[in-house]
């Protein structure tokens, strides 16, 4: 899955009205959605998907978070995604994130960060599976 990788416009930047000029700017980049669906995740669904972060003292108010409204989750396909992606991005601080990237525009702070990109091949493929079946890629 080299060629892939996983997204969620989290639910910072879906309540602030940035969906379609996120998905703009990830499109403009090169990507193409394979997938795609807008989704409100339980407490229990958002602290599965970020079980590798459990010993972490943030996780608690990433779950919080990352289940208080909608989200967007997509799989994107390009060549390098992963990396590509994460530099599309920026920093997971936007105040540490490089000029014109997504988190620079449109993230609040460190936790509320208005986008997630997997940070391994092997990470993409487990996210997006989490979310999507094979009947829903295309
Ligand atoms: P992501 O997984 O969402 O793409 O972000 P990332 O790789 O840049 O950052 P990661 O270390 O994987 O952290 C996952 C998410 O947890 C929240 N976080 N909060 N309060 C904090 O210090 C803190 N640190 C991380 C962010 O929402 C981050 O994106
Ligand atoms: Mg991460």
């Amino acid at each position: 899955m080299s060629n892939k990788t996983f997204t969620m416009i989290k639910p910072d930047a879906v309540s602030a009205g940035y969906t379609g000029a996120i998905l703009d700017h990830i499109i403009k980049g090169g990507f193409k959605l394979v997938a795609m669906k807008y989704i409100h995740l339980t407490a229990a669904q958002a602290g599965k998907f970020y079980e590798v972060h459990k010993e972490r003292p943030f996780y608690g108010e990433l779950v919080d978070f990352m289940s208080s409204g909608p989200i967007v989750a997509a799989i994107l396909e390009k060549d390098n995604a992963v990396a590509d992606f994460r530099q599309l991005i920026g920093a997971t601080n936007p105040a540490e994130a490089a000029e014109g990237t997504i988190r620079k525009l449109y993230a609040r702070s460190i936790g509320e960060n208005a986008v997630h990109g997997s940070d391994s091949d092997e990470n993409a493929a487990i996210e997006g599976s989490f979310f999507f079946s094979g009947l829903e890629q295309f």
